[in-house]
């Protein structure tokens, strides 16, 4: 037998339907706060990872899913979508034309990681970018609509903010910060003296015990900030406890990734487990101008669908009935109801069973896939033109003229 890969998943239903529902929330939201749909491929040139995400990080140094293709062309599974979508807009020549542009997206990204719960090799996000808007306001719009998404998804989380500095503070922070690793050298891991060398600011979210403990006295980039990174860390603060959002100022949260500066930000959920990161983010004002594009803000953040599931998935699963079943008790019953259900698909999720059988198995099988109206067709109902109606929610049953049905079964 052939079986999926390691670390990736098939989404049957339930679980496929839970990912709509996800979806249609993330959608509804980000549509209210002005983002618009897009798409970018799946496929890029691996040069795009490497310059945004960065050379310093797991993903571009361990995880990438890295190929030559037939023509030669160095490519690459996108690990996350922000790379894309600013190639994208770049390309578009949005750069250069202005003006304030928000994108949506959600699909699958890819990262060779040892495989876990809630930490897949093919995972799917719900990602916004918002480009050209310098307002700290737009940072905290972002924050305050993955909060509206997880309200209404009924999941409790746990937000995490830092800043990250701007060109202008954080070479001198780097630098700080480097003179404190040389003085422990001798003490810290292996990844953190490489760390030392491409990132250093990496250092601060090293997993390793004993190397946090020597951090507990390192110099923090929230103490080093420049006059305007200060004062937009402050009005992030103000704007998320006006609009009643809890947060914790997490000195040590650098992200993942490269090309961030000034705010960042995490939610947390307690409901999954060690890989407990649900949505991530922050600002990249240099990201466009890196990538050869007009220098243009950029703001974003991509949630992980399916860690989100897997804290649906805990709950009690009360999925509604929904949808019509029509079925027969005989063979030529089962030509009527086939016409009729053809004409019901028209208008109502309609499950027709193609097979004449005896009511009670109908029933069971109406329960099983979770239908709300059931019909049948018997000997009598069809010589006098009715059919046997059952509302399997409400348990309402009795023998109605085919005419009557649509003023049952409702708009
Ligand atoms: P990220 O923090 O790398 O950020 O990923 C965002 C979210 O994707 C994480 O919080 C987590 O929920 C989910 N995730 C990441 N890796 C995995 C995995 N291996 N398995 C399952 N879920 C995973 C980004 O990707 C940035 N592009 C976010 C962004 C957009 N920043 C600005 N704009």
């Amino acid at each position: 037998m052939i079986s999926a890969l390691r670390g990736m998943k098939d989404h049957l239903p339930p679980s496929g339907q839970t990912y709509e529902y996800i979806i249609k929330i993330c959608e509804e939201v980000a549509k209210n706060y002005g983002y618009s749909f897009i798409m970018t491929p799946h496929l890029e040139q691996t040069a795009l990872f490497r310059r945004s995400v960065g050379e310093s990080s797991d993903i571009v140094g361990k995880e990438m899913y890295q190929f030559i293709d037939k023509g030669e062309n160095d490519v690459c599974l996108r690990p996350e979508g922000t790379a894309g979508v600013v190639r994208a807009f770049i390309e578009a020549k949005f750069d250069k034309a202005g003006g304030v542009r928000r994108y949506f997206y959600h699909g699958s990204m890819f990262r060779y990681e040892r495989p876990q719960k809630g930490r897949l090799r093919e995972f799917h996000q719900f990602g916004c970018e918002c480009f050209n808007e310098p307002s700290v306001y737009e940072d905290a719009s972002i924050i305050l609509m993955i909060d509206e998404i997880f309200a209404r998804l009924n999941i409790k989380t746990t937000l995490k903010i830092n800043s990250l500095g701007d060109s202008e503070c954080m070479p001198a922070y780097r630098q700080k910060l480097v003179k404190f690793l040389d003085e422990h050298e001798a003490e810290i891991c292996e990844d953190c003296k490489r760390r030392k060398l491409t990132n250093p600011i990496r250092v601060l979210d090293c997993k390793e015990q004993k190397c946090q403990e020597i951090y507990k006295d390192a110099p923090l980039i929230i103490d080093n900030l420049s006059a305007e990174c200060k004062a937009d860390f402050d009005k992030l603060q103000e704007i998320l406890t006006a609009n009643g959002i809890k947060f914790e100022i997490d000195s040590r949260l650098v992200r993942g990734i490269d090309y961030y500066c000034k705010t960042a930000f995490e939610f947390i959920s307690d409901e999954i487990g060690s890989q407990s990161a649900v949505a991530g983010g922050g600002r990249y004002d240099k990201l466009v101008e890196y990538l050869g594009g007009k220098a243009s803000y950029g703001v974003g953040f991509a949630m992980g669908i399916e860690r989100i599931m897997e804290i649906l998935s805990t709950r009690e699963a009360s999925a509604k009935r929904e949808g019509v079943y029509i079925c027969a008790l005989d063979e030529v019953g089962l030509e009527h109801i086939y016409n009729f259900g053809i004409n019901l698909r028209k208008k109502y999720k309609t499950e027709i069973s193609y097979e004449a059988r005896n009511l009670q198995k109908h029933l069971k099988n109406a329960d099983n896939k979770n239908c709300e109206i059931f019909l049948c067709m018997g000997e009598n109902e069809l010589k006098e033109g009715k059919i046997w109606y059952k509302n399997l929610s409400t348990k309402d049953e009795r023998v109605l003229n085919l005419d009557e049905l649509q003023g049952v079964l409702g708009e």
